[in-house]
């Protein structure tokens, strides 16, 4: 079973009542998911491994610890992931980026891949998955598949709201990539929102609707 952290940081949860209001405008949820995953990004990368390196001070040397230099990838699921990711980079600068777009075919109600970019090296790398909301869990889930396929084997997944289905459905698909929430909700209704949620977080981030 993977594991599931929570935030229970009193500004990730300041942030995240923020956001799920609904007189926040775009502007400032952008702001809100920008500074949410920031926050996000130092828990999320607290196992990265570290290596012993020698240094110099203006007073004296030391051994010290730096990263490994073990290399990370941030993949955002189109679109609502793409406002996770700045926050993310500006912690790890040189992160890369991929991108996977799925949609949910209307007859067969399974995720369809439209779009999909990964580093070349995407089989060596770390991988940090980000889409606000885990919902049904079915677009993770079907992301995450894409992905092992393509060769990735270390996979960490981070939303900012996730419904218990959506994490039951993850951690039951792909019982080696670790969640990390910003805040967990208890129900979905009939059109797979997460409820009390925040509504839709692509159109929230971009304006749309
Ligand atoms: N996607 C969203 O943007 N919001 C939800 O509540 C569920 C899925």
């Amino acid at each position: 079973m993977s594991k599931l952290t929570v935030m229970d940081h009193p500004l990730i949860i300041h942030k995240v009542s923020m956001l799920r209001d609904k007189n926040t405008g775009a502007k400032e949820f952008r702001e809100l998911v920008n500074e949410i995953s920031v926050l996000m990004a130092y828990e999320a990368t607290r196992d990265l491994s570290m290596e012993e390196t020698e240094i110099e001070t203006p007073i004296a040397k030391m051994t010290t610890k730096i990263l490994s230099g073990k290399k990370l990838a941030i993949v955002p699921i189109l679109r609502a992931g793409l406002g996770m990711v700045d926050g993310l980079l500006s912690l790890i600068p040189v992160a890369k980026v991929g991108h996977i777009g799925l949609y949910r075919d209307p007859e067969t109600l399974q995720p369809v891949e439209y779009y999909c970019k990964l580093p070349s090296d995407i089989a060596e790398r770390e991988i940090i998955l980000v889409d606000p909301m885990l919902a049904t869990g079915g677009s993770a889930e079907a992301a995450i598949e894409f992905l092992k396929e393509r060769g990735a084997a270390n996979i960490r997944f981070m939303c900012l709201i996730a419904s218990r289905k959506g994490i039951e459905v993850l951690q039951k698909a792909h019982p080696d990539v670790d969640i990390y929430a910003g805040a967990v909700d208890e129900v979905l209704n009939d059109h797979a929102y997460i409820v009390p949620g925040l509504g839709d977080a692509g159109d929230r981030l971009f304006g749309t609707k």
